[in-house]
């Protein structure tokens, strides 16, 4: 399975920038930017970097957020992430990037495109092809949903695609960043925001409901409501599931209690993810593998798991079906 899992052509729709960075990366950054206090010794920083819970996990974030000071650090971040992608097949990815905190941070915009651009040309040059997800920091408030608009309809980088939601969901409804989604639409991206990883159902009614949603990040607690899970099997709204990332934030117990089983049972559109892969241990293939180990799948469903990608991605028909 290990060997079939890394030839299948992988599409991966929800992992962000800042939370791709692996310690190769982040080692880099840390010896250009001293003055961040990141350890720049490799096991001092792989002690820093092993996972404890989500409050540690946040600081890790933060920490790596604030070494991205110019284009050549966003360069890195997107080049060692497609290099990551590269070694296990990936040929295609969607990665959620954050404006407002990078510019927040003082980082100029045109820095930020500069970096993404050419980082997107290096990866290109590995045979990965990259989309941008610009996403809104919820615990931000609506000034973010403002800014991250704006960036993107005024600045428009090749390779955007989607307009996200992230952060907290719990004190951060959906409803909010509507007229935010809503221009974003008009504006021919397309609506993917987080919902359900850390709430409950209604949050996902409400990213359908509110924001037009055309995947749903996470989706998580959709197995809550069964009625939920028929509207989505019904309308075809793919789930970017992030197994090991709920499981490492302590939303799920285990791979085995991951309610994935119960999606693909109603017929739900279920795609494999890994968020924010080296902060949680993951990689994409690590997450087929280890679906296919809890549900004992065989080869055509862990392939029907790796279509459903292709299939719920914003690339063109022809480049569809080139990975199919
Ligand atoms: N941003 C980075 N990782 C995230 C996650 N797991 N949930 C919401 N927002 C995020
Ligand atoms: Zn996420």
């Amino acid at each position: 399975m290990r060997s079939f899992v890394h030839a299948l052509p992988k599409v991966e729709l929800h992992v962000h920038l800042v939370g791709s960075a692996g310690l190769d990366t982040v080692l880099e950054l840390a010896r250009r930017h001293p003055e961040a206090g990141v350890p720049a010794d490799r096991a001092e920083l792989a002690r820093f970097y092993a996972f404890r819970d989500f409050d540690h996990f946040l600081k890790v974030y933060w920490a790596v957020q604030s070494m991205l000071k110019g284009r050549a650090d966003i360069h890195t971040l997107v080049v060692g992430l497609a290099r990551e992608l590269a070694r296990q097949n990936v040929r295609y990815a969607e990665v959620t990037v954050t404006p407002y905190n990078h510019l927040t941070d003082g980082m100029a915009g045109d820095d930020l495109l500069a970096g993404l651009e050419s980082g997107r040309a290096a990866a290109s040059a590995l045979g990965v092809d990259l989309a941008w997800c610009f996403d809104i920091p919820g615990e931000k408030g609506l000034v973010a949903g403002r800014e991250t608009l704006a960036f993107a309809r005024s600045e428009r980088p090749a390779g955007l695609v989607s307009f996200g939601l992230g952060g907290p969901e719990e004190g951060v409804g959906r409803a909010q960043f509507a007229p935010f989604f809503d221009a974003a639409r008009e504006a021919g991206l397309h609506s993917v925001p987080h919902a359900g990883e850390t709430t409950g159902p209604e949050t996902i009614w409400s990213a359908l409901r509110d924001l037009r949603a055309e995947r749903i990040g996470h989706g998580t607690s959709c197995h809550e409501d069964p009625r939920l899970m028929e509207h989505l099997a019904l309308k075809g709204i793919p789930l970017e599931v992030c197994p090991t990332s709920n499981v490492r934030t302590r939303q799920v117990a285990s791979i085995e209690a991951h309610p994935v089983r119960r999606m693909l049972d109603a017929g739900v559109v279920v795609t494999l993810n890994t968020d924010d892969p080296p902060f949680f241990g993951a990689t994409l293939e690590g997450e087929y593998l280890a679906v296919a180990t809890a549900l004992g799948l065989g080869r055509a469903d862990v392939a029907r798991l790796a279509e459903n990608a292709v299939l719920a991605s914003f690339l063109p028909n022809d480049r569809k079906t080139s990975l199919l």
